[in-house]
Order: structure tokens, then C-alpha cells, then sequence
């Protein structure tokens, strides 16, 4: 099978197109460079430097020999989508339309698609399961709760088959450390952290201590991004094996705090950060943690990383 892999120069799309080749897949990486990095484009990928708001090159792209597509091409600071919708409306929704047009016209059945938990909201019990309503409390988690609507109407009238993976935090970098593009300007608390410990950043801020969680600061389920990225390969297969659409959380189902997050960054990296508390950051759950026996059921997906340390040490090593 031969997959367009929209947004494959990104940090989990460069992952995910890793696996891809790995898994013996044909691989063509679809990208505007906009976030994505040309250092993250592997040997044995093809590449289209291309927009999803292109209608035309994303007919020409899928034009021949494409079996599938993995669309991770999106948008995603949750705080700027609250300023400029219209940005996001534009990139992710018009942008995904534009993509299962494309596909219609050009008779590609199946799409994996990089969803989020942030489609829930505010959770109204924890773990989420994939049955919890879909109440988004930020544009870009709307965006997302949109094109999985677009995706389950297509579906439903006969022209794709798709799968929705709703990812949970996603952390780490590929052990062998063949990934070397870092995101430009970091919003995740990973990425911050290291800006923190390599003196890019003079200090990280914890936001809020005073969430009704062990240690006062948020919980999250972190996932490693080179799990993620098995889950798209898996999800492949079993598209294109029953041809079934379906929806999955991605997460370990393990809750880890921001402080222990901190505390295990610094014995991976072997001393102190430079920290302070900051009041809370808006519109943040104190938890958010994943049921994900679905995907486990239907896709046999496994994370193979549990531990907090070992995720941090893949981002550490290559940071040095
Ligand atoms: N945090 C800090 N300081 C920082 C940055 C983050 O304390 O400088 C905290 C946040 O308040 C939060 C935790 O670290 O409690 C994780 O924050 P991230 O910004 O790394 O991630 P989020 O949980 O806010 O969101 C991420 C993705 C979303 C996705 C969500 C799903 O960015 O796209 O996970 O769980 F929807």
C-alpha cells in the first residue's frame, strides 16, 4: 500500500511516516512546510511540498497509486485558535474538507486522521471513553469534533472508510533518534521543559498548584509518540481489511502530574530546573486520562512506553 501522509514533516507525522517505511509501506509525505521541518523528511519517502487549501494539488497528489491517507496536518495551539477561529476554520476544517474531496474524486477509500481528546472538554467522569459526549471548550478541539462529523457523513454515504484516533498528550521522540526536527516555538509542557533545561527559556511556570489532584498540579496521560505512531499503521490494516470505520482514544490510561512530570526531568537530566508556580492556565482540566481498551480490542495497539523516565530520556538524548 502506497499512503499520502498529509502534515509528514511534522513532529508526529515525521513518526509516523518512520513506521510506515519500517512496516514496508510506500510512502509519499504531502506537506507545506508551514511547521514541518525538511530535516524530517526520511530517505525512501517521497515528498509534495503542497497545501491542504490547494484543491488541485490534492487531487494531483492522490491521483495515482494512493491507497490511503494519514491527515495530521492541522493547526493545533489551542490558545491561538480562541483568538483567530477563522485561521482554524480555514486550515483544519476547510482544509480536511478539501482532503475528502479530493479522495471522493479520486476513489482513495481509506483515512486515518489525527483527532484529540480534546473533542470531550471538560471531562464529566475520568477515565474518557470514546462514549463520552463531545462538548469542546476550545475552538481547535471544535475543529477537530467537526471534521470527525465530516468523516463519519462521508462514511456514511458510501465514499470513505476512516479512522479517528483522538490522541491524549503526545511526548517523546524515536529512541534511535532518526527524528531531529524540534516544533518551532513549543507550547507543550515537553518542549518547554527542555527549552528550560538547555537555558533557551530562563525558567518553565507550572500552571496551578491548587487543582483538586494529589499534588495540586494537573494530570495527563502521557503517550509516546512512537506509540501513537504504531497505532496508524494498525489502524491501516484494519481499514483496509473490513473496511469498518471507527473511533479511538490514544492514551496509556496512566495519569501523571505536571510536578512529576518536572521531578522526572530532572533526574533524567541530572539536576535542578529553574521553576516557579504561576496561576492556572484557562480552560485546563485538572484531569484528563484515556480509557483506551477500544483501540486495544479492535487494533491490538499495546503502548510498549509506560514509564515517565524513559519517555523524557528519548527527548533528553536527543536534545544533547
Ligand atoms: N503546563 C505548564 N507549564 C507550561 C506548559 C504546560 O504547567 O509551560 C501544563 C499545562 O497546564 C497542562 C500540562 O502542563 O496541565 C500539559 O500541557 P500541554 O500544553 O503540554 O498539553 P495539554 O494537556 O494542554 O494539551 C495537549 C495537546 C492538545 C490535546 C491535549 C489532549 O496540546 O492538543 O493534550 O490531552 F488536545
Amino acid at each position: 500500500m502506497r499512503i499520502l501522509v498529509i502534515g509528514g514533516a511534522g513532529y508526529i507525522g515525521s513518526h509516523v511516516q518512520k513506521q510506515l517505511l519500517e512496516e514496508g509501506f510506500g510512502v509519499t509525505v504531502f506537506d507545506d512546510l508551514s511547521s514541518g521541518d525538511r530535516v524530517n523528511l526520511l530517505p525512501g519517502a517521497d515528498f509534495i511540498l503542497g497545501s491542504i487549501l490547494d484543491k488541485k494539488a490534492l487531487a494531483h497528489a492522490m491521483s495515482g497509486g494512493i491507497d490511503g491517507v494519514v491527515h495530521l496536518a492541522a493547526k493545533k495551539a489551542v490558545g491561538e485558535s480562541m483568538e483567530w477561529p477563522e485561521i482554524y476554520a480555514e486550515n483544519n476544517i476547510c482544509g480536511a474538507l478539501n482532503i475528502l474531496n479530493a479522495m471522493t474524486a479520486c476513489g482513495v477509500r481509506h483515512i486515518v486522521f489525527s483527532s484529540s481528546a480534546a473533542v470531550y472538554g471538560m471531562p464529566r467522569y475520568i477515565p474518557l471513553d470514546e462514549a463520552h459526549p463531545i462538548e469542546p471548550i476550545n475552538y481547535y478541539g471544535y475543529t477537530k469534533a467537526a471534521i470527525e462529523e465530516n468523516m463519519r457523513w462521508y462514511a456514511r454515504l458510501g465514499k470513505i472508510d476512516y479512522a479517528a484516533l483522538r490522541y491524549f498528550n503526545a511526548v517523546g521522540y524515536a529512541a534511535d533518534k532518526s527524528i531531529t526536527g524540534k516544533e518551532r516555538n513549543p507550547q507543550n509542557l515537553l518542549p518547554i521543559i527542555m527549552e528550560a533545561a538547555t537555558g533557551k527559556r530562563e525558567k518553565l511556570s507550572i500552571f496551578g498548584n491548587d487543582y483538586d489532584t494529589p499534588d495540586g498540579t494537573c494530570v495527563r496521560d502521557y503517550v509516546h509518540v512512537s506509540d501513537l505512531a504504531r497505532a496508524h499503521t494498525l489502524a491501516l490494516k484494519k481499514l483496509a481489511t473490513d473496511g469498518e470505520s471507527f473511533t479511538v482514544n490514544l492514551g496509556t490510561g496512566k495519569g501523571t502530574s505536571v510536578k512529576e512530570i518536572v521531578d522526572a526531568a530532572e533526574k533524567v537530566i541530572g539536576r535542578k530546573l529553574n521553576y516557579d508556580y504561576a496561576p492556572r492556565r484557562a480552560g485546563d482540566p485538572a484531569i484528563l486520562t484515556a480509557k483506551a481498551d477500544k483501540a486495544r480490542q479492535l487494533l491490538g495497539w499495546e503502548p510498549q512506553y509506560t514509564d515517565i523516565e524513559e519517555i523524557i530520556r528519548t527527548v533528553w538524548n536527543l536534545e544533547q
